[in-house]
């Protein structure tokens, strides 16, 4: 589909995500920014190919959509890049010992980008650097409108009004966060609590809103029920038919939208190298 601008928009032809091609992120028009802007809103994923741009660039791209949040810091506690505050790094990668960034190259688990805190970012952009020549890494996108409307009905009366508890403690990799405690009965996690559904502020569809399945509860309910359903709607929300991958080349960008969208990561070859830049868009 064209929009008013030189821009096209290809649908992934999943349950989400879309090609944007004809922009150049580093000189957006206010028209085409206003056209990715109304993608964005319809299709939850977008996919920028061969966008050489600086982390400045990038930086820059994501401040359109608001604030950003701070980059996730390195092991003593900084941004993992110096000289950018705000830019996360992704990656595999060490050096002299040191990781080069987060997450490994082990595979990531379906979650929402920081869901433990009070106010989770509205957005993700993260840019390819160095991808594994074999393969693997692939990233993968699933609709959170799509799973909470057509969860079966059972389920969803079952869940209605609930809130989840979301730990803090580890990352989608599994990984202990510093400064957080060994959670032994997440009924106890550290973390934020978000109703299950919420209504986007933007579209006002209603999308399930999860987080991440280890170490999750659902306050109020005896664990096992709670297990029990967290098992049954995590089963549900991360079928394939809610999906899309993407499998990346140097120079991809990828926007979701956090409201609305859960990711996860394939594993890939430690002997690989894989480098991601990443900037979140305050929630
Ligand atoms: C993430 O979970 O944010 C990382 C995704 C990726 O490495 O592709």
């Amino acid at each position: 589909m064209s929009t008013t601008t030189a821009i096209d928009i290809i649908p992934s032809g999943a349950a989400l995500g879309a090609e944007v091609r004809g922009v150049d992120l580093a000189h957006l028009t206010d028209d085409e920014f206003a056209a990715i802007s109304q993608a964005w809103a319809k299709h939850l994923v977008l996919l920028f190919r061969d966008q050489k741009i600086s982390d400045d660039e990038h930086v820059a791209f994501s401040r359109r959509f608001g604030q950003l949040d701070q980059a996730a810091p390195n092991q003593l506690g900084r941004p993992f890049i110096a000289d950018q505050p705000h830019m996360s790094v992704i990656s595999n990668l060490i050096e002299d010992g040191t990781p080069l960034g987060q997450l490994g190259n082990a595979e990531a688990i379906w979650h929402t980008d920081m869901s433990y805190t009070e106010v989770p970012p509205m957005a993700a952009i993260l840019r390819a650097l160095e991808i594994p020549e074999d393969g693997g890494g692939d990233t993968w996108f699933a609709n959170m409108y799509l799973a909470w409307d057509r969860m079966p009905a059972d389920l969803k009366s079952r869940i209605q009004g609930l809130t989840v508890l979301h730990d803090a403690s580890r990352d989608s990799a599994g990984d202990q966060r510093m400064g957080q405690p060994v959670v032994t009965d997440p009924r106890k996690a550290p973390g934020a609590r978000h109703p299950i559904a919420r209504v986007h502020p933007v579209t006002g569809r209603t999308a399930l809103f999860l987080g991440r399945r280890r170490n999750a509860y659902l306050v109020g309910l005896a664990f096992a029920e709670s297990e029990e359903l967290l098992d049954r709607l995590w089963q549900h929300a991360g079928q394939k038919k809610f999906a899309w991958v993407h499998k990346w080349r140097v120079d991809d960008v990828i926007m979701w939208d956090n409201r609305c969208v859960i990711h996860r990561r394939d594993g890939f070859d430690a002997a690989q190298r894989r480098l991601m830049h990443r900037t979140q868009i305050r929630g």
